[in-house]
């Protein structure tokens, strides 16, 4: 029994070690940043999101062309069964045409989206990364389901 606990323990701090900052299945960005998951099934986009906010964080954020490459890496590596395509945390479904970020709402100021796109086309207003084009693309929450990446900030103690 003793035995037992002993190896509970032990695993326990070995996995306690690795981890360190983020919580199981997470993955932290070097130099201290973000933790970041791909989720392996396919849902809509409004589940997407609630599954990232239950674990306490949100649908990936991209703010500029250093967190594309991350990500778009990230998921390349995960990828698995998914398709190329998978959702990242931009939206427009408050304001048409007006894109924000789901972690803070804050405006999306730097995008890379496919050519011609985002396009409304029968009212698409959330997004998804493609891991092969390297950009975006304006999707129907409704009627797409994809894999997705959820990013939440490290424990600070
Ligand atoms: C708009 O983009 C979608 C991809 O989200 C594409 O399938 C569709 O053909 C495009 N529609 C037009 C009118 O360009």
């Amino acid at each position: 029994m003793s035995r037992l606990l002993l190896l509970a323990f032990f695993l326990a701090t070995i996995a306690a070690i690795v981890s360190a900052e983020c919580p199981g299945g997470y993955t932290q960005r070097e130099n201290g940043g973000n933790c970041y998951k791909v989720w392996h099934d396919f849902h809509w986009y409004r589940y997407a999101m609630s599954a990232c906010e239950d674990e306490g964080g949100w649908l990936v954020t991209i703010r500029n062309a250093e967190d594309q490459a991350w990500v778009n890496n990230f998921y390349k590596q995960r990828q698995g069964h998914c398709h190329d395509d998978y959702w990242i945390g931009a939206n427009d479904l408050q304001d048409e045409g007006h894109f924000r970020w789901l972690q803070d709402n804050s405006d999306v100021t730097w995008a890379v989206w496919r050519w011609g796109e985002p396009n409304d086309s029968s009212g698409e207003d959330c997004v998804n990364n493609n891991l092969y084009w390297n950009a975006w693309n304006d999707a129907g929450y409704e009627w797409q389901t994809y894999c997705f990446v959820c990013e939440m900030f490290p424990k600070s103690c």
